[in-house]
């Protein structure tokens, strides 16, 4: 989603942002600008519709010099991606605004500043924050009081950084429900809304808190709080390597990132396992005492990471006896909830960043859960900062939009979870914890086997290059594993796939089933199977064309319009971490034959950190 870059320094800028801008590209972004103070004293802007790479030839055109500036990728909210309304905004080429997130009243506060005398030239929220702050600078000249007074009469989510050609020395920034991070330099400080558009220039970041005004100087940073108090806010240094960096041999991040699965997934089980139990202080040391009063656990997460909600709710009752709902955040947060006594509220994020997750758990704050733990990629952010326990996911950064290795990262987590609160109340079967930590320890290798069948997958991927509809169908814990198949090939290879507990075949989808139709099918060897066979010749005698992920030793075999895949033996337990591989390989693949954007697909964001 929307990305912000700042910086202040002795040298020229406009690289360092531009470079900043590239660093968030993968968060999805229609449109890219710059604005920077130049050596005249003016403010000098270029903007572009499209790539931040349209962005470097408008400067490489007309190039931009200067010490102070903002720059920013937009994701279009109010009004279409057009130039006029890519950021930075400004107003009467005075100050200049760039900003993430939603100013929810900015039709009153447009009204206002019209009748003013304010010219407007977009149809941005953002517009009306410059001119706003404009006003508020005649009668407080100074940048930070006057962003502070602006803010106070702002409603909605903001992330913002503003520059004023009457204080060439500054830049401000504010906080309130859209991060911020002040790089530290030396003799030079930078700000962005992720520290990952900064690591070329510092590894030391200052994250500013909600309701944070910051004002950022070459030499200096002062923040104040959100009741307006003086603060010093933590530095941290960042040693993390260099593993996001860049493909690699691979000619996606998206490929990358799957071909990684089995080494996240291992960190992500490290430390984590006693020889025949999971080690419950994993998620805290006053996890053992909080999970021992859970009775229930409601969790909630937006996207790939409600679909790791869906397949935890099979594990937390199938597994550990525990009731468990799932509810997407952007529902969960605006509905009457009824709590039940000694509810988990469990929140699972890749960025813990997501506006309706995050507010999801402030709403569940004031419900009277039992505790809130966070299941979360990210160790800095908001969400982990906000709850009682967190489980860290050990997936490194992810790139590309269409999550993958988060999500099995998750998935890992989750069974941690179950097989934890199955522990302390003494509710998991004899056996199968040992069993499950025996099968966890091998999961990596199995994610291995899984990789290998990659050929395979591409030539099945051929299927469904001119298709317009698919059809995924899975049976239990499958069911979201099949949903989140069917999202990443929507995502990324903008075919209509909906996914159906395969059940529910009979009741609707089957009428929509024929030769131009591909159904692909998860079936492990489990129970279900006989039931699902049934389910695969529903299909067969419309015509449909099949494509079954099924266990080696599920016995069944190709034939005409049948393809299956045979999938190393796994447990039943684990199946749906397994399964995701070939899925997330088929809609890679699809994609590729396609030739759409993999690693940044039209329209969609990576973080959404609006509502
Ligand atoms: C966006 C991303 C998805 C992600 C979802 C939730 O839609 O494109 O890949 O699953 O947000 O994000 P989160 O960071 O909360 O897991």
């Amino acid at each position: 989603m929307c990305g912000i870059v700042g910086a202040i320094a002795e040298r020229n800028i406009t690289a360092i942002l531009v470079e900043g801008l590239k660093r968030l590209e993968y968060r999805g972004y229609d449109s890219a600008g710059v604005a920077v103070l130049d050596e005249a004293g003016s403010v000098q802007r270029r903007r572009r519709v499209g790539k931040v790479a349209e962005l470097q030839t408008a400067l490489a055109d007309e190039p931009l010099l200067g010490k102070l500036g903002i720059a920013h990728t937009r994701w279009a909210t109010h009004g279409a991606p057009t130039e006029q309304n890519a950021h930075p905004h400004f107003s009467t080429g005075e100050v200049a605004v760039v900003h993430n997130g939603i100013i929810e009243n900015h039709e009153v506060l447009r009204t206002q500043l019209k009748e003013l005398g304010y010219v407007f030239t977009s149809q941005t929220d953002t517009e009306v924050i410059a001119h706003l702050l404009h006003h508020t600078l005649k009668a407080l000249p100074d940048l930070a009081d006057a962003l502070k007074a602006t803010v106070k009469q702002l409603h909605g989510a903001y992330g913002l950084a503003a520059i004023s050609v009457h204080q060439p020395d500054r830049l401000v920034a504010a906080r309130s429900g859209s991060p911020l991070v002040i790089g530290l330099g030396m003799g030079e400080n930078f700000l962005a809304s992720d520290q990952l558009a900064l690591r070329q220039v510092t590894d030391r970041f200052m994250y500013l808190e909600e309701g944070d005004i910051a004002e950022i100087r070459r030499e200096s940073v002062q923040i104040w709080d959100a009741a307006g108090a003086p603060v010093e806010r933590e530095s941290v240094q960042y040693h993390e390597g260099a593993e996001a960096a860049d493909k690699g041999e691979y000619r996606h991040f998206m490929m990358k990132e799957i071909h990684e699965q089995p080494t996240v997934v291992q960190r992500t089980l490290e430390g984590r396992l006693g020889q025949n139990q999971v080690l419950v202080q994993a998620f805290g040391p006053q996890a053992a005492e909080l999970f021992a009063k859970v009775r229930n656990v409601q969790i909630v997460a937006c996207g790939t990471s409600y679909h790791a909600g869906m397949v935890a709710r099979y594990w937390l009752e199938g597994l550990a006896g525990i009731p468990c709902q799932v509810e997407v955040a952007s529902e969960f947060r605006y509905r009457k909830v009824v709590v039940q006594p000694n509810t988990l509220f469990v929140s699972i994020s890749q960025s813990g960043e997501t506006a309706d997750t995050l507010a999801a758990l402030r709403n569940g704050k004031q419900l009277g859960f039992l505790g809130s733990l966070a299941i979360c990629n990210v160790g800095i952010s908001s969400l982990v900062r906000e709850s009682d326990l967190t489980l860290l996911t050990q997936a490194g950064p992810e790139i590309g939009v269409a999550s993958t290795k988060a999500f099995t990262t998750q998935l890992v987590a989750l069974m941690l979870l179950t097989l934890s609160l199955g522990q302390v109340h003494g509710s998991l079967e004899e056996g199968v914890e040992a069993q499950l930590v025996a099968e966890l320890r091998r999961l990596p290798t199995r994610l291995g086997e899984a990789l290998a069948m990659d050929t395979t997958i591409e030539r099945i991927a051929e299927l469904f290059a001119e298709k317009h509809h698919t059809l995924f169908l899975g049976r239990g814990a499958q069911f979201p594993v099949a949903m989140e198949g069917a999202l990443k090939l929507k995502e990324i290879s903008y075919i209509h796939a909906e996914a159906y507990p395969a059940g529910e075949l009979k009741h609707g989808p089957l009428a929509l089933v024929d030769k131009d139709m591909p159904v692909v099918t998860v079936a492990p060897n489990n129970e279900l199977l006989e039931k699902l066979k049934s389910n695969l010749q529903e299909v067969r005698a419309r015509g449909g064309e099949l494509v079954v992920f099924a266990d080696e030793q599920a016995q069944l075999s190709n034939g005409p319009g049948t393809h299956v895949v045979a999938m190393p033996h796994i447990i039943d337990a684990l199946a749906p971490i397994l399964y995701t591989i070939p899925l997330q390989l088929l809609s890679y693949y699809v994609a590729v034959l396609k030739g759409t954007d993999v690693d940044q697909p039209r329209n969609l964001a990576k973080s959404v950190t609006v509502e």
